[in-house]
């Protein structure tokens, strides 16, 4: 049983990531991980203390958007503690037992990762109360009247949580974290970084001019860019020399409908049914889900942040909002602004990662 959770563990994303990841792109030790600057001191003063009192580190909590690195960092914390790490994620936990199963063959030290922590059912988030805070599962033998609950210690074990939902996470389950980490959206400079890495890493001769464009439109997303690094290099191989110039890059990247601020066509679709089709909202997430024939989630947690930050679409109360930047992109005329008193109450870009 726990081969099955362990596998059903890996999402989507990390396993079309995941052959790329063999072949040594995802970084294996702190010093690996680029930029986060803040967070890299925070995660080596912790783990340094940890080390040196021969200690677990404290349950540590990874939220952000997609492709930032959680996922990494979980690794980089066992690697840095050089312990072994168990997988699993809050869908794969469907009854109390599945966790307590994985609790109880767990080995002292190990980190225990649990991706999408924000799924986890009610049931199973009660038997980790125990579990993190004092080491200890209560296994329940018999049913009815007749149940026992016996007490079974655990070795002490770090956990790791990981989500793009931090604000569905239950406030004692966040309370039980030593450590909160909230991963942002990466700056060029830092993308441009872990683009010459991974060409390094892969052998792909790369000129400066085509590492900048790619970083560029990589939506702030080290996964984003090295999948970008990997279209264009293929594009190269094919219709080109193997050589990728700053020429090369943006001919390939407009080949896969990646514009020149790192919009795919998904990302042009919602926009697009914003503005044309509801006239630049308010609509609600569910009619703009289906409208672009996504899941309102994938649209909340994929799309959304990036456009947001990028000031092209804004989360009101009344729904989501076409910013000015929206309609300008698409090629279109922003309406005029409305008059004072009829403007949504905005949110603002507080409510960003919720
Ligand atoms: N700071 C970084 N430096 C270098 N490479 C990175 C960095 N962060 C992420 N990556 C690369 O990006 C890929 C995606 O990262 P990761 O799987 O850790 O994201 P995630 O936050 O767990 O995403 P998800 O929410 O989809 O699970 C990794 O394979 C890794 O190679
Ligand atoms: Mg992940």
């Amino acid at each position: 049983m726990r081969t099955e959770v362990l596998a059903a563990g890996a999402d989507a994303g990390e396993q079309s990531d995941e052959h790329v990841n063999r072949l040594g792109i995802r970084p294996v030790r702190l010093a690996d991980f680029v930029g986060q600057a803040e967070l890299k001191r925070h995660l080596g003063i912790i783990c340094g203390a940890a080390r040196a009192r021969a200690e677990t580190t404290e349950h540590l909590l990874f939220a952000g958007p997609p492709g930032l690195g959680k996922t990494t960092l979980a690794g980089i914390v066992a690697a840095e503690m050089g312990v072994a790490q168990q997988t699993t994620s809050g869908p794969a936990l469907e009854r109390a037992g599945d966790l307590a199963a994985i609790l109880t063959k767990l080995s002292e030290g190990d980190v225990l990762f649990i991706d999408e922590i924000h799924r986890l059912s009610r049931a199973v988030e009660e038997v980790l109360y125990p579990a993190m805070e004092d080491f200890r599962v209560d296994i329940v033998l018999g049913k009815g009247p007749a149940a026992r609950s016996i007490p079974l210690e655990l070795p002490s074990f770090t956990l790791i949580g990981a989500t793009t939902r931090i604000s569905l996470i239950t406030g004692p389950l966040r309370d039980r974290f030593g450590f909160t980490a909230r991963l942002d959206f990466y700056p060029a400079g830092e993308l441009e970084q872990i683009v010459a890495r991974t060409a390094r890493i892969l052998a792909v001769d790369v000129k400066p001019g085509a590492v900048s464009e790619i970083a560029r439109r990589a939506r702030g997303t080290p996964r984003i860019a090295n999948r970008l690094l990997r279209l264009v290099r293929d594009f190269a191989q094919v219709e080109g020399d193997g050589r990728i110039d700053e020429a090369t890059a943006v001919e390939a990247l407009a080949v896969f409908g990646v514009d020149g601020r790192g919009l795919d066509r998904q990302d042009r679709a919602v926009l697009d049914a914003l503005c044309r089709r509801f006239g630049g909202g308010p609509v609600g997430l569910s009619t703009l889900a289906i409208s672009v024939s996504e899941p309102p989630e994938t649209v909340e947690e994929v799309y959304e942040p990036f456009l947001i930050t990028q000031g092209m679409i804004m989360r009101t109360p009344r729904g989501r909002v076409a910013m000015p930047a929206a309609w300008i992109h698409l090629g279109l005329e922003p309406p005029e602004p409305p008059a004072a008193g009829e403007s949504p109450d905005a949110e603002g870009p507080a409510g960003l990662f919720d």
